[in-house]
C-alpha cells in the first residue's frame, strides 16, 4: 500500500473543509478510548486537531487508534466531519471539525515521557532543560521561539529597509573587553596563544565604520563568562548596529523607530514616540537606579534637609558622616502592613546594606511611627508635604550612604511595585537612560573602571575635566530600558587617537598596553574614522519582555543553566587526552 503523505497541517481545517478527504501527520498529545470511540488530539507545529477512531471505518484502523499512546507519531487518513453543535471547541482554530480515521499508520512509538506535556502543572526545570526536546514539543515553548523568529525577521527587514549592511564579524578574534571574562580557546597551530570568543562585536563594528560602510548591523551571538542571574545567560544574542555621521538623537530615531514596529507587529502595543529621556543622575535620585521600572510611582524624595531637623540619632549620625536620608510614599500604604509586613520590607532593605528601614503611617493629626517622637510638629508638616502624603499613606526612610540608600531604596520600591500588584500585564514603559558617568570607581582593584566600555566618547563640555575630575565626567552613553530590565545599551564612540590614549590612560592603560592590546583600534582611529556610534540591544531580553516571561531560557532553544552547563548534552564535559596533548595542554 502507499505511504500516507501529509496533506494539511493540525493547525488548518475548517468548517469550509468539511467533506475533504486529508492526510495528517504528527504526535499524540492527549487520546481517550471510550472503548467504542477513540478520540486524538494530534499535534504539530501549526497546531491540533480531533481524529475520531470509530469500530464502524474498519476494524484494522480502530485497532491502530486503541494502541496509540502519548506522543506516538501517527499519519491518519480521514474523512473532515463537522463537529456537533455541543462538541464543538472554540478555544482551538480547528475546534469546529474533527476528522474520522479511515486509515493510519504508526511511523514511531515513544517510551512512556520523563514529564507530561499536557499537564497544566509544569515539570521542574531541570528535567525539562535534560529533555529539552520534548519541552520544545510544548506549544507553549513553541509559540516563544515562532515570536524569536518573527522578531529577527522584522529585524532584518527593518534595517535593510533603512539602508543598513548584515556584516557577520568573527568568533575566533582577540579579546574585547565589555567588563566580563573572556571565553578563551586554545590555538593548536600557535600553541601557548589563545583566541577570545567575542563579549560584543564592538571593535569590528566601529572598524567597519572607519572602513566606510556608514551604517551596519548584525544579530550576533556574544559570550560572556561571568556570574549567571535570572536575565543573564553565558551565550545570548544581540541586535548589534553601528552608524557614522551621528549624534546620540540619530541612533535614538532608528531604535525608536524599530520598537514601535515590533511591539505593533509581535503584540500590538502601541509604544508613544518618542520615548522619554531621563538623565543619569535624575533616576538614580528618584528611582534610585538605572534601570528604573516606569509601569508604577512611589517616586523618591530627598529630605536629607528635613531630616537634619530632626531629633533621630541615626538620621544626624548619618547626615554627619556625609551620607543622605531619603524616603518614598505608599499612597494608602498604612493598612496594608502590618508589623511583620514591615519587617520583611526592612529585610529587603538591610539584604541591599541598609543598616534599617524608618517607617511612619501617616494618620489624620498625627504619624504613627517608632521615630515619631524624635519629629517635632512643623517637620512632620513639612514631611506630609514634600511627599503629599495624607491619612493613610506609609512613609519609608533611609539613612545611609548615597549609594546603600539608592539601592536599598530601589529594593523596596521594586517589591512594592511587585507585591501590590502595581504592574499590570500588557504595560511596558520603556525610557532612554541618558548622561551616564564615563567611569566607575572600582574600590576592589582601586582605580577607575569604564562604565560602559572603553570606546566610549566622553561629553564634549566636560572634556576638560578628563583628568582633573574624572569622577564627574559624563559619557555620551545611553541603555534603553524597558520595564526595568536594561534591554539595550550603546554610546557615541571617540574617534580621535589622541582621546582615546587619554580615557585609556585613566583607566591604566599605558601607552604601551595599549599598543599592543589596542594597536589596531589606534592605527585605524589614524586613518581618517568617522565620527560614529551605536547600540546593541538583548534580544533575549526583548523576547522575555515581549511573551511576557521572567526566566530568559524559556526564550532560548537550548540555554544554559545557572551554573552554565547544558543539561541536555551535559556540557561542559572533559574532552579526549589527545585533543589537549595536541593543544599543548595538559
Ligand atoms: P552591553 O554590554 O550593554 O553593550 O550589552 C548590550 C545589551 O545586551 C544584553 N546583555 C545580555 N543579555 C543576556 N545575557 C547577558 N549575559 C547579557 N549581557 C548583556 C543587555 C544589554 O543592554 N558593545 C556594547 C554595545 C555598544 O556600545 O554598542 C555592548 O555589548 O540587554
Ligand atoms: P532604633 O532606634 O535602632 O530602634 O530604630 C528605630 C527605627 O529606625 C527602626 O524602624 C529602624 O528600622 C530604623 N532605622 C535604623 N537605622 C536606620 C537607617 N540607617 N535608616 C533608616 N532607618 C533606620
Amino acid at each position: 500500500m502507499q505511504k500516507l503523505r501529509r496533506t494539511h497541517t493540525c493547525g488548518e481545517l475548517r468548517q469550509s473543509d468539511v467533506g475533504k478527504e486529508v492526510v495528517l501527520c504528527g504526535w499524540v498529545h492527549t487520546y481517550r478510548d471510550h472503548g467504542g470511540l477513540v478520540f486524538v488530539d494530534l499535534r504539530d507545529r501549526y497546531g491540533m486537531t480531533q481524529i475520531v477512531f470509530d469500530p464502524e471505518c474498519g476494524k484494522e484502523v480502530h485497532e491502530i487508534g486503541r494502541s496509540l499512546r502519548s506522543e506516538y507519531v501517527v499519519a491518519v487518513q480521514g474523512e473532515v466531519v463537522a463537529r456537533p453543535a455541543d462538541k464543538r471547541n472554540p478555544k482551538i482554530a480547528t475546534g469546529d471539525i474533527e476528522v474520522r480515521a479511515l486509515r493510519a499508520e504508526i511511523l514511531n512509538t515513544a517510551d512512556p515521557l520523563p514529564f507530561d506535556l499536557t499537564s497544566s502543572d509544569l515539570a521542574g526545570e531541570e528535567i525539562r532543560l535534560q529533555y529539552r526536546y520534548l519541552d520544545l514539543r510544548r506549544p507553549a515553548m513553541q509559540q516563544i521561539l515562532i515570536l524569536r523568529h518573527r522578531l529577527n525577521h522584522l529585524i532584518r527587514n527593518y534595517f535593510d529597509q533603512h539602508h543598513f549592511i548584515e556584516v557577520e564579524t568573527p568568533m575566533l578574534g582577540r579579546s574585547t573587553p565589555e567588563g566580563a571574562r573572556d571565553y578563551l580557546v586554545p590555538s593548536r597551530i600557535h600553541i601557548g596563544s589563545w583566541y577570545a570568543l567575542p563579549q560584543s562585536p564592538q571593535l569590528y563594528k566601529q572598524i567597519l565604520m572607519v572602513a566606510g560602510f556608514d551604517r551596519y548591523y548584525q544579530i550576533a551571538r556574544c559570550l560572556r563568562d561571568e556570574d549567571l542571574r535570572a536575565n543573564r545567560q553565558p551565550e545570548f544574542t544581540q541586535l548589534d548596529m553601528e552608524m557614522s555621521f551621528v549624534e546620540r538623537e540619530d541612533i535614538f530615531e532608528i531604535i525608536e523607530g524599530m520598537t514601535a514596529l515590533v511591539f505593533k507587529e509581535l503584540i500590538q502595543v502601541e509604544i508613544p514616540l518618542p520615548l522619554p529621556r531621563i538623565k543619569y543622575a535624575d533616576a538614580m535620585l528618584r528611582y534610585g537606579n538605572d534601570k528604573p521600572d516606569l509601569r508604577f510611582g512611589l517616586e523618591i524624595q530627598e529630605v536629607s534637609d528635613l531630616a537634619g531637623e530632626t531629633e533621630f540619632r541615626v538620621f544626624r549620625s548619618v547626615l554627619e558622616s556625609g551620607g543622605k536620608v531619603r524616603g518614598l510614599c505608599v499612597p494608602g500604604g498604612a493598612d496594608k502592613f502590618s508589623r511583620k509586613g514591615l519587617d520583611e520590607l526592612e529585610e529587603i532593605a538591610k539584604r541591599f546594606g541598609a543598616k534599617g528601614l524608618a517607617w511612619i503611617k501617616v494618620e489624620a493629626e498625627r504619624f504613627n511611627s517608632p521615630i515619631e517622637k524624635f519629629l517635632p510638629g512643623p517637620i512632620q508638616a513639612r514631611l506630609r508635604e514634600r511627599f503629599g502624603a495624607k491619612p493613610g499613606d506609609l512613609l519609608l526612610f533611609v539613612a545611609d550612604k548615597e549609594e546603600t540608600v539608592c539601592a536599598a531604596l530601589s529594593a523596596v520600591r521594586n517589591h512594592l511595585g511587585e507585591v501590590l500588584n502595581l504592574c499590570k500585564p500588557g504595560d511596558y514603559k520603556l525610557a532612554w537612560i541618558i548622561d551616564f558617568p564615563l567611569l566607575q570607581w572600582d574600590t576592589e582593584e582601586n582605580r577607575w573602571v569604564a562604565n560602559h566600555h572603553p570606546f566610549t566618547s566622553p561629553m564634549d563640555e566636560d572634556m576638560d575635566r578628563l583628568e582633573s575630575d574624572p569622577g564627574s565626567v559624563r559619557a555620551k552613553a545611553y541603555d534603553l530600558v524597558i520595564n526595568g530590565d536594561e534591554c539595550g545599551g550603546g554610546s557615541i564612540r571617540i574617534h580621535r587617537p589622541d582621546v582615546q590614549q587619554r580615557v585609556f590612560n585613566l583607566l591604566g592603560i599605558g601607552p604601551e598596553q595599549a599598543r599592543k592590546r589596542f594597536g589596531f583600534l589606534l592605527d585605524a582611529l589614524r586613518f581618517g574614522a568617522p565620527p560614529h556610534g551605536g547600540i546593541a540591544l538583548g534580544l533575549d531580553r526583548w523576547v522575555m519582555m515581549l511573551a511576557g516571561l521572567n526566566n530568559i531560557r524559556d526564550c532560548i532553544a537550548f540555554p544554559k543553566t545557572q551554573r552554565a552547563t547544558d543539561l541536555m548534552t551535559g556540557a561542559p564535559a572533559p574532552v579526549d587526552p589527545k585533543q589537549l596533548k595536541e593543544l599543548g595542554l595538559k
